[in-house]
């Protein structure tokens, strides 16, 4: 196989387990092919530092056998690219939240600068026959700019995040240079088939796409392949974590404070599309339509800081205080509160042991690209006695965990009666249901994804 090339933003250490199982199958196919992974190195650079501005300082280092090359960022670049361009109008309007979009004409040229540069930084270590996979909405126009440069390798790309359907895609501004700039790439990834409806979609009634017989799509003089690889976890490797030390703690200490009451999760970055209000609306919803669950039934929530000089995160944040207070207020005891809301980041190696705590996730965002959170809990589970997994209909992974008790997050009361049968569901039909999504997720694990992408790439 061809050298492996990975561009992304983050770029993390796959040796490292806090760096999750995305990181560690990329790991796996840049170890066995002694790659190299390119991005941001997570460092600001002041703008008055003439030098780092004309040529941005290359930090290059050995992870085992795979290299890691990243860049610094000047304030300047960081804000328009990272938090103007990609968060405040990418993000926002790829997750359906036209309202929370802030299309400031000032933040393109930020976003096309950065992805410039990145073209000309990783482009003298590119070797001929380098496969290059790219990642995210923050590099789009990452392969026309290395096209432009001259680079003739084969360019794959795989959006992490849903695409919206072509009227929501419209009200970006740029939206045809955006979709324009798909089409120098061999391979799009998408992460489910709805997202793959939109793309068409657009590609049909907003550039006269025709596709041919194999699949292709033609459009701006210029052919793509597009298709569906749902993103999946190492399997092994998250119930390798569940029997770790902090793992079998965490489940022990869970397992004594709550066992004479019923524990719920939740962990989730702190972010809009994850439907967290609407999630702690539907906790009241249950106690209120179902009393019995007063004094003991408890949500974990985690939220994990994140994005956090963004306006709408911050607004967020204020909301879920306010609402986690309310309900604690109105239905707590001197002994028992509803809510649990942690605002912090758990360690990883902790989280099997919450989930294998728990008897039921929550995993109820308003709109996800597909959701690990919701691989990760049934991976964790006691398969003699499994938790169950309650998931969002808007979510890429409601897809394919058909077993799961699929939810419109936006009906608090609909959710509370989910939540309410998944609390009380029979032993034997919880352990159908998770033999059939334990199959599914292994069937479709992070290794299928990465395997059947780069396979498709090299066609
Ligand atoms: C999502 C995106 C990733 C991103 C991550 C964390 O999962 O798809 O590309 O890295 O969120 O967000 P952050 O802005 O901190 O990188």
């Amino acid at each position: 196989m061809p050298r492996l090339v990975v561009v992304s933003n983050r770029v993390a250490d796959p040796r490292k387990t806090a760096a999750g199982g995305l990181a560690v199958a990329l790991g796996e196919a840049l170890n066995a092919t002694g790659g190299l992974w390119f991005g941001w190195s997570g460092n600001i650079v002041e703008k008055t530092d003439a030098a780092a501005q004309a040529q941005p300082q290359l930090h290059v280092q050995r992870a085992g056998d795979v290299t890691l090359a990243t860049v610094d960022l000047t304030q300047e670049d960081h804000d328009a690219y990272y938090l103007g361009y990609s968060n405040g109008v990418l993000w926002p309007v790829f997750h359906y939240r036209l309202d929370l979009a802030d299309f400031d004409a000032g933040y393109i040229g930020g976003y096309r600068r950065v992805n410039r540069m990145f073209a000309q930084q990783v482009l003298p270590l590119l070797r001929p026959d380098d496969l290059i996979w790219v990642h995210d909405y923050h590099l789009i126009p990452l392969a026309e700019e290395l096209r432009s440069l001259g680079c003739r390798q084969r360019i794959g790309f795989f959006l992490h995040i849903p695409l919206p359907p072509p009227l929501i895609m419209a009200a970006i501004p740029a939206h045809e240079w955006l979709i324009r700039a798909l089409f120098a790439y061999d391979l799009v990834g998408l992460q489910s088939q709805t997202d793959l409806n939109h793309f068409a979609r657009y590609v049909y009634t907003e550039a006269q796409a025709e596709q041919a017989a194999d699949g292709r799509f033609s459009a701006f003089g210029r052919e793509l392949r597009v298709q569906a690889f749902p993103i999946g976890i190492d399997v092994d490797e998250f119930a390798s974590l569940t029997q770790g030390r902090e793992a079998q703690e965490t489940l022990a200490t869970m397992r004594d404070q709550y066992a004479k009451r019923r524990l719920l999760v939740g962990v989730d970055r702190l972010d809009y599309s994850k439907g967290l209000p609407q999630r702690l609306r539907a906790m009241r919803s249950l106690l209120q339509r179902y009393p019995g669950n007063c004094n003991s039934a408890t949500l974990i929530q985690i939220a994990s800081p994140s994005r956090e000089t963004v306006g709408a995160y911050n607004d967020l944040r204020r909301q879920l205080e306010g609402l986690c207070g309310s309900i604690n207020g109105n239905y707590g005891e001197l002994d028992w509160m509803p809510i649990r809301y942690i605002h912090r980041t758990v360690a990883r190696k902790r989280l099997p042991g919450l989930y294998r705590a728990s008897r039921v996730a929550l995993v109820t965002p308003l709109r996800d690209g597909m959701n690990l959170v919701a691989k990760e809990f049934i991976a964790a589970q006691d398969e003699a006695d499994p938790g169950v997994l309650v998931l969002s209909r808007f979510a890429g992974a409601a897809e394919q965990l058909r077993d799961a008790l699929l939810v419109n997050p936006y009906d608090s009361d609909g959710t509370a009666d989910a939540i309410q049968h998944a609390l009380h569901m029979p032993l034997e039909e919880r352990q159908t249901r998770h033999q059939r999504l334990l199959a599914n997720i292994r069937e479709y694990d992070v290794h299928w994804w990465q395997r059947r992408f780069l396979e498709s790439l090299q066609q």
